[in-house]
């Protein structure tokens, strides 16, 4: 899959806030701006698929962030449910192994063949930024490094049929060069130069970010939070473009 030809079509907007009334409100600000959100766990679990609506309702695209991660046939059915509300990608959790994967890629070609529509771009998340090398260790029991483990699972992805990862900055290289040109790579921790860091450690700014190989950048609190969210997107597309 090739990265989105226009810029603006690379910046995915974090709506992490408490209601759909706070996520209108952004949205609508942000408008002609940001053509595309990601809806994370807190958003869904408080306005439901209302939220996936009222992006689309604007014209705009959603990333649905809910990491599924179950049984192979739940994760299908959560699959064909995200693909018939038409959202443009979602991501499941590779920890869940080949099965569970190869279950929501599967899930989501079915339901998009079903609606004659197109099947969303199915994402991986490999290792949580949240976990270090001792918690992968001594939690979870895993000898290899961080680094090792997320190319082992994005190969374990890519054997299961999905499209790309989530990848913090840091690994954008490594994986480009694993996985080629076209594993779709979407980036977190995105900071524009000389803005706050918030609780994230391995970040990079928008034009490092683009540069290193990412398709897409998630950026929330450096736009969300800003006195002026639109000023603050506009930076950051000049930041990406640059
Ligand atoms: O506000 P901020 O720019 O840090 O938002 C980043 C978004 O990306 C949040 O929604 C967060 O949940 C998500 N994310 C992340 N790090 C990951 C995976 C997802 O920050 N490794």
């Amino acid at each position: 899959m090739h990265p989105p030809t226009h810029v603006k079509d690379r910046l995915i907007v974090a709506l992490d806030v408490e209601t759909l009334a706070d996520a209108e409100r952004m949205i609508d600000r942000l408008q002609g701006l940001v053509t595309r959100f990601k809806i994370g766990s807190q958003l869904f679990t408080a306005a439901g698929p209302g939220a996936v609506e009222a992006i689309q309702k604007r014209g705009a695209e959603v990333f649905l962030d809910l990491k599924f991660h179950d049984i192979p046939n739940t994760v299908a059915g959560a699959a064909r449910e995200a693909t018939r509300m038409g959202v443009l990608m979602f991501n499941v959790h590779a920890s869940g192994g080949h099965a569970m994967m190869a279950a929501a890629a599967e899930g989501a070609a079915t339901a998009a063949r079903e609606l004659g529509g197109r099947r969303p771009i199915v994402l991986a998340v490999t290792v949580l930024t949240s976990l270090d090398r001792a918690a992968l260790g001594r939690e979870l029991g895993v000898a290899d490094s961080v680094e090792g483990h997320v190319l082992h699972l994005a190969g374990l992805a890519a054997a299961a049929g999905l499209d790309g990862c989530v990848a913090s900055p840091n690994e954008i290289g490594a994986l480009r060069t694993g996985r080629g040109p076209g594993w779709v790579i979407v980036t977190p921790g995105v900071r524009p130069a000389g803005s706050a860091l918030g609780d994230q450690s391995r970040i990079a700014t928008p034009g490092a970010a683009a540069a290193a190989g990412a398709h897409y950048l998630v950026v929330g609190r450096p736009i969300t939070a800003a006195p002026d969210p639109a000023a603050a997107a506009e930076a950051v597309l000049r930041e990406m473009g640059a």
